[in-house]
């Protein structure tokens, strides 16, 4: 691999700072001028490779993913503040608990959890501003926490505590990502205090979450919630998960499945509010659809056109922009040999603006997704990620997001001023998502 283009260490510390605001146009840049592979040359023992080349992403996520784990990045940097749940773990351990945990996201199952999920919902939707410019990021930053907080913990009396593991949340994750951008300053966040005071945080998020799981089995109920599922899962053994695992499990739900899906939300808000013609042709599929009423599964399967614009939203802003994955073994790709722990970093944001691929990549075009059978995209469109570690929370997400936009643009119209910008994280997020709501006559 050492024939690969590569990006001296240099030109990594001379543009940190742009680096740390927003990486992609460092990264575009460079795929522009070296290709769908290169190397980034960080001096340190073990190699890091950008790629955009959908072969060897399918390769490393599908067909050869046995050689391939979750990088140091999750199972050490993000586990030290959410410990070792799905997203976090590696090999046999997370083989078992994903066995243990995946039989609760299933279609049928969630059918139980749809109603929950429509009234949390609309309590948050009580918060919309109408007739003014609004920051939807907030709004539907709450609306996907609250989405999973009464999926998992379905009791009335968890709002405050909801509201403070949400901060705690937020505040670790900011932490992360300035340790990830500037590993050159990580012996300073030590020396500072940061990052143990964000390990304290952890721990009283953790705290929160065992005070409410004791507050279940002490209660005796059952309640057909997540947390149930989590509660009642049975290793081979017929052993239940220990406490512990059970929390480090609700941790990574938390994260995973609430910013990436408010990013999502507000992506997509923002593009109907850009595109009046796309907004009404969505309009008119949705006005008559009553999620309250009658059977709820069966109005989620009547919005085509809905799911095609998520689905086109995804692909122009995919929450999670990047994936990272460490080789276990020596491996041969695109003519190349890389050593065993070589880390690659698979940009799902440029793979799904291909031009080898997408006709007007950068245009917001619905109709691209039209499943008539003529169209397959399943090789290079990864916004859920792909093989056996593809995300066990993507029903779940798409039938939040079908309900949330339904009940939106059924409502109001929606408007904006503004243009869309990112503000890439750990997950792609915008910033100054601003959408003004009319409500409809
Ligand atoms: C639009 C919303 C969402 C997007 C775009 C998304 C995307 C992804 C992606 C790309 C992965 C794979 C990461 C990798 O292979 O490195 C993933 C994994 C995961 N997601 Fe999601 N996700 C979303 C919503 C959710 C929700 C709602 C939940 C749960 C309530 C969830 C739970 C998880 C978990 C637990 C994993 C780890 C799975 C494993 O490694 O076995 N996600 N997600």
């Amino acid at each position: 691999m050492k024939d690969l283009p590569s990006i001296p260490r240099y030109e990594v510390l001379r543009n940190r700072r742009t680096i740390l605001k927003n990486p992609l146009p460092f990264h575009h840049h460079y795929f522009q001028k070296y290709g769908d592979t290169f190397r980034i040359n960080l001096g340190r023992r073990n190699d890091w490779v950008f790629t955009r080349n959908a072969e060897s992403i399918r390769h490393i996520l599908q067909k050869n993913h046995k050689n391939y784990g979750k990088s140091s990045l999750q199972t050490k940097e993000l586990a030290k503040y959410i410990g070792h749940g799905l997203l976090t773990s590696n090999g046999e351990f997370w083989r078992v608990h994903r066995r243990m945990i995946q039989p609760a996201f299933h279609k049928k199952k969630l059918e139980g959890l749809i109603r929950m999920m429509y009234k949390a919902i609309v309590t948050e939707l009580k918060e919309v501003k109408v007739n003014a410019e609004q920051d939807i990021f907030p709004l539907m930053g709450d609306l996907a926490f609250q989405v999973v907080a009464k999926s998992l913990f379905s009791a009335d009396n968890i709002r405050d505590r909801m509201q403070r593991l949400k901060e705690i949340t937020i505040a670790n994750q900011k932490m992360l990502i300035k340790e990830m951008r500037m590993p050159y300053l990580k012996w300073w966040f030590h020396l500072n205090g940061d990052i143990q005071k964000h390990l304290r945080l952890a721990v009283r998020a953790r705290n929160l979450i065992n005070g409410i799981v004791q507050e279940r089995l002490d209660s005796k109920e059952e309640k057909d919630d997540l947390l149930d599922m989590l509660l009642s899962a049975r290793y081979e053994d017929g052993k239940p998960m220990p406490r512990q695992q059970l929390i480090d499990e609700v941790m990574v739900l938390f994260t995973a499945g609430h910013e990436t899906t408010a990013n999502a939300l507000s992506f997509t808000l923002m593009l109907l509010a850009r595109h009046p013609e796309v907004q009404q042709r969505l309009y008119q599929e949705v006005k008559d659809i009553d999620f309250e009423r009658g059977n709820s599964i069966l109005a989620l399967t009547q919005l085509p056109y809905t799911q095609q614009c998520l689905e086109e939203s995804m692909r122009l802003y995919p929450p999670v922009y990047f994936m990272d994955r460490v080789s276990l073994a020596e491996d041969t790709l695109e003519g190349h040999v890389f050593k065993t722990g070589t880390v690659w970093l698979m940009s799902i944001y440029e793979l799904h603006r291909h031009v080898d691929f997408w006709e007007d990549p950068d245009h917001f075009v619905p109709e691209r997704f039209v499943a008539d059978g003529k169209r397959d995209f399943s090789g290079q469109y990864f916004p859920f990620g792909a093989g056996p570690r593809m995300c066990v929370g993507n029903n779940f997400a798409m039938y939040e997001m079908l309900m949330t936009i339904a009940f939106l643009v059924r409502k109001y119209q929606l408007s904006t001023t503004r243009e869309i910008k990112v503000h890439p994280l750990i997950s792609l997020k915008p910033s100054e998502a601003f959408v003004k709501f009319t409500a409809r006559i």
